[in-house]
C-alpha cells in the first residue's frame, strides 16, 4: 500500500512530539469528561486515542449506531486543541456478535472456544466477523473522516489472536494452495515422508491442532506465517476502508513489543505510521535496554520516526507482582523513546479505570487523581515534551550497525524437538543487543534480505533459518566490504525448516572459515564452558576451522572442545559459537565495531548513562540513582532546562539532558 502519496506521521504531529494516551470516556459520566479535558490541557496533552474498545457502545445491537456520545467527544477534543487518534473498535466484538454468530469466535489448538467476556475473541478467518468489522469501520470513517479533530486512524488493537477452528482450517488450505500449488509440493516442503504424514487430499490438511506427540514443524511454521498473513488481511481490509474515505489521514495499528505472532517487518510495509506498545519492568535493571531494543526495532521498521502508542505511567497489572515506576523513571523512559526516534509518547491509558480487568493498571491520572504523584509527573513530562518537541520531532537516528532479526527464523527455531529448549530467540537477541547498548553503539535492526550496504557492521545474534536470498545477501555484504559477526545456530535450516547439508549452509561455513561443524554441545542452566579469556554460556559447538581460510580463532579451553574455536574469523566475517558472558560479548563486539570503524556515541560514559544522537541533539539518560558527571566536549544548551553546558554535566537520579550544540 505504501505509495509515495500516502500521509506520514508528520501529518499527525505537525512537527511536535505528540503526548497523550488511550482515552476511554465511555467508562465515565459526562461530567468527568470536562474534568479530563481540564487536566489534559494542564498537562499539555495533544493527542488522545478514542474508541479502541467501544464497539458495544457504538453498536449496542446488531446494525444499530450510537454515535452521539462520540460526536460530543470529538467536538470537545477539537474545541480544546487536542487531536484524536480514532480507533476502529474491532478488537473486542460485543457479546451479541458471538452469541448470534458463534462462527466469529476463535478456537484454540485443543478445540476450546474463546468466549466473549474478555477481549480479542474474534476469528481472523470468519467471514461474518469481517463483514461486521468492515461495516462499523465504514460508518466510522464516513462520519468522522472530515472531523477536524481526526489526526490518525488506529486500526484494531494489538492483533494477536490465533484460530485453529474450521473456517480457519479452510483458509489455511487456501493459503497453502497459493504457496505450494500442488499437494506434492506441500508434502515435499513439509517432509511428510517422516512419520507417515503424506497427504492424499487437501481436505486432510489441518492447522496443527493438538497431536498425540510433536506436530510437523513445517506445518507449524506455515501456520504461523498463515496466522500473521490472515491478521494482516484483517488490518488491510479496514485500512483500505478508512484510506478510501480519508486519503490524507495516516493509518497505523499498534504492535506489541517484539511480539512472536506477527511478522512485523511485513506488517510495517502496510502502515503509514509504525506504532508500538512498550512496557519494560520498572524493577528490571535491564528494563531500559529492553526499551532501547524495542525502540531501535520499531524505528527500523518505520524507517524513520515512529509512535510510542502505549506505555504505563506507573504499574501494569499483568506481571505476577507489579511495581510502580519510581519518581523520575516515567520521564526518563519517555525521553529515551524520543531519543530513539519516537515522535509520539502515549499511554495506556489517560484515566485509571475503577472497574474492569485493568483497574489496578496505572493511568496518566491515577486513582490518587490530580494531587497524585503520577499525574504530577505526567504534567511535568507534558511540559518537557512541549519544550523539546519542535526540535526533536522528525529527526533521524544514525546507526552504523544493523542487528538482523527475522520472525520466520524465530518461528522455525523455537519449536520442540530441538537440542536445547534453553535457547530462546528473544533471550539471545537481547543478549547481543545489550552488549552493543552497553558499549554505547547505536544500532538499527534489519531483515536479512534488506539492503545492508549502508552499514559498517552487521550483527546476527541468531538466525536459525536463512533463505537462499538472505545468504546471498550476507555474502554480497561481506564481499562489498562489510564486517559481519554471527552467533551460533545460524544458517542451519532453509525456508522449509530443512536442515542444510553439513548442519550449516556450506557457503556460510566457507565465509566464516569453518571446515566441518561436527556436533552441537548445548549447555545446562548455570553451566559454562571455558574459552580463552572468557566463559561461554548456553551453547557450544564442535567446529573444525578451515586452516586455509580462518585468520583468527579464540579457542575453547579444557573439556571436550579443548583447542577448538569458540570464536572464528575469516577476513571480515566472524562466527561466535557460544554465548559469551555479558562483559565478554560486549568487549568482543566493541573490538569488532572499532575494527569496522564504528565509534561509540560518546567516549568514557559512566556505566548507567545512555547517550543517543537524534538529528543534531544529544540525549543523555541516566538510569542510575547516584549523581554522575559526564564529559561532553564543546558547548551545548540543555533544552530541558535552558542551561548552557560546557565540558561537563552532572545528572542526578534518573536525570536527563537534551543537548543542542
Ligand atoms: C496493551 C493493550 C491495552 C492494555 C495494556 C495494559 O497490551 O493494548 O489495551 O491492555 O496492554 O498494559
Amino acid at each position: 500500500m505504501t505509495s509515495e502519496n500516502r500521509p506520514t506521521l508528520h501529518d499527525a504531529t505537525r512537527g511536535r512530539v505528540l503526548f497523550g494516551g488511550d482515552y476511554n470516556p465511555e467508562q465515565w459520566p459526562e461530567e468527568t469528561w470536562h474534568e479530563d479535558v481540564r487536566l489534559m490541557r494542564d498537562a499539555s496533552v495533544t493527542s488522545v486515542t478514542l474508541g479502541v474498545f467501544s464497539w458495544a457502545k457504538l453498536e449496542p445491537t446488531p446494525g444499530a449506531r450510537e454515535f452521539g456520545w462520540l460526536d460530543r467527544l470529538m467536538d470537545l477534543m477539537h474545541d480544546n486543541g487536542i487531536g484524536v487518534v480514532l480507533a476502529t473498535p474491532t478488537s473486542s466484538p460485543p457479546p451479541w456478535l458471538g452469541r448470534l454468530h458463534p462462527d466469529t469466535l476463535p478456537r484454540t489448538e485443543d478445540g476450546r472456544t474463546e468466549w466473549w467476556g474478555g477481549r480479542q475473541h474474534f476469528s481472523h478467518s470468519s467471514a461474518t466477523y469481517r463483514r461486521y468489522a468492515a461495516a462499523i469501520t465504514e460508518d466510522l470513517a464516513a462520519r468522522y473522516g472530515t472531523h477536524p479533530a481526526l489526526t490518525l486512524w488506529h486500526i484494531n488493537n494489538e492483533y494477536c489472536t490465533y484460530d485453529y477452528g474450521d473456517e480457519a482450517a479452510a483458509a489455511f488450505r487456501r493459503w497453502l494452495r497459493d504457496r505450494y500449488g500442488t499437494l506434492d509440493a506441500l508434502n515435499t516442503a513439509w517432509g511428510t515422508a517422516f512419520w507417515s504424514q503424506g497427504y492424499d487430499t487437501w481436505d486432510g490438511v489441518l492447522p496443527p491442532r493438538t497431536p498425540h506427540y510433536l506436530s510437523n514443524p513445517t506445518q507449524v511454521l506455515d501456520f504461523r506465517r498463515f496466522t500473521s498473513d490472515m491478521l494482516l488481511e484483517c488490518y488491510t481490509a479496514e485500512r483500505d476502508i478508512v484510506a478510501r474515505h480519508t486519503p490524507h489521514i495516516p493509518v497505523t495499528t499498534n504492535f506489541m513489543p517484539l511480539f512472536f505472532g506477527v511478522d512485523a517487518w511485513r506488517w510495517a510495509e502496510e502502515e503509514d505510521v509504525v506504532s508500538v506498545d512498550l512496557y519494560p519492568d520498572p524493577r528490571d535493571p535491564l528494563g531500559p535496554q529492553h526499551g532501547a531494543l524495542v525502540q531501535d526495532l520499531t524505528r527500523s521498521q518505520a524507517r524513520g520516526p515512529w509512535m510510542l502508542m502505549e506505555q504505563a505511567a506507573g504499574a501494569v497489572d499483568w506481571r505476577g507482582v507489579n511495581h510502580p515506576k519510581p519518581r523520575g523513571m516515567n520521564r526518563l523512559w519517555s525521553l529515551q523513546a524520543v531519543a530513539r526516534g519516537a515522535d509520539a509518547v502515549c499511554y495506556f491509558q489517560w484515566r485509571q479505570s475503577r472497574q474492569g480487568a485493568e483497574k489496578f493498571h496505572s493511568g496518566m491520572v491515577g486513582h490518587a487523581g490530580e494531587r497524585g504523584r503520577t499525574y504530577q509527573e505526567t504534567r511535568q513530562l507534558g511540559a518537557d515534551l512541549a519544550r523539546i518537541g519542535p526540535e526533536a520531532a522528525g529527526g533521524g537516528v544514525r546507526a552504523d550497525i544493523a542487528v538482523l532479526h527475522d520472525w520466520h527464523a524465530w518461528w522455525a527455531g523455537s519449536q520442540p524437538g530441538r537440542l536445547s529448549d534453553r535457547v530462546d530467540h528473544p533471550v539471545v537477541l537481547h543478549a547481543w543487543h545489550r552488549a552493543l547498548w552497553e558499549a554505547d553503539l547505536t544500532t538499527d535492526f534489519a531483515h536479512p534480505e534488506h539492503d545492508l550496504s549502508g552499514y559498517r557492521l552487521v550483527v546476527v545474534p541468531q538466525l536459525y533459518l536463512l533463505t537462499d536470498a538472505a545468504i546471498d545477501n550476507l555474502l554480497a555484504y561481506v564481499r562489498g566490504g562489510g564486517t559481519l559477526v554471527s552467533g551460533f545456530l545460524t544458517g542451519v535450516a532453509d525456508e522449509d525448516d530443512r536442515v542444510r547439508t553439513g548442519g550449516m549452509d556450506a557457503r556460510l561455513r566457507e565465509l566464516f572459515g569453518i571446515r566441518t561443524l561436527h556436533e552441537w554441545w548445548p549447555l545446562e542452566q548455570g553451566e559454562t564452558v571455558a574459552c580463552d579469556g572468557f566463559a561461554g554460556t548456553l551453547w557450544s559447538e564442535e567446529i573444525e576451522a578451515d586452516e586455509d581460510t580462518a585468520d583468527e580463532t579464540i579457542p575453547y579451553k579444557g573439556g571436550e572442545l579443548d583447542g577448538l574455536p569458540a570464536v572464528l574469523r575469516a577476513g571480515r566475517a566472524w562466527y561466535v559459537s557460544t554465548l559469551p558472558e555479558p562483559d565478554a560479548l560486549r568487549a568482543l563486539l566493541a573490538r569488532i565495531a572499532a575494527g569496522a570503524g564504528v565509534r561509540p556515541v560518546l567516549d568514557g560514559l559512566p556505566a548507567d548513562v545512555e547517550a543517543v544522537r537524534r538529528g543534531e541533539l544529544l540525549f543523555l539518560l541516566h538510569h542510575g540513582c547516584e549523581p554522575v558527571t559526564v564529559e561532553v566536549p564543546g558547548t551545548h544548551t540543555d533544552l530541558l532546562t535552558g542551561a548552557t553546558v560546557t565540558g561537563t554535566l552532572t545528572l542526578g537520579r534518573y536525570g536527563a539532558a537534551v543537548l543542542r550544540p
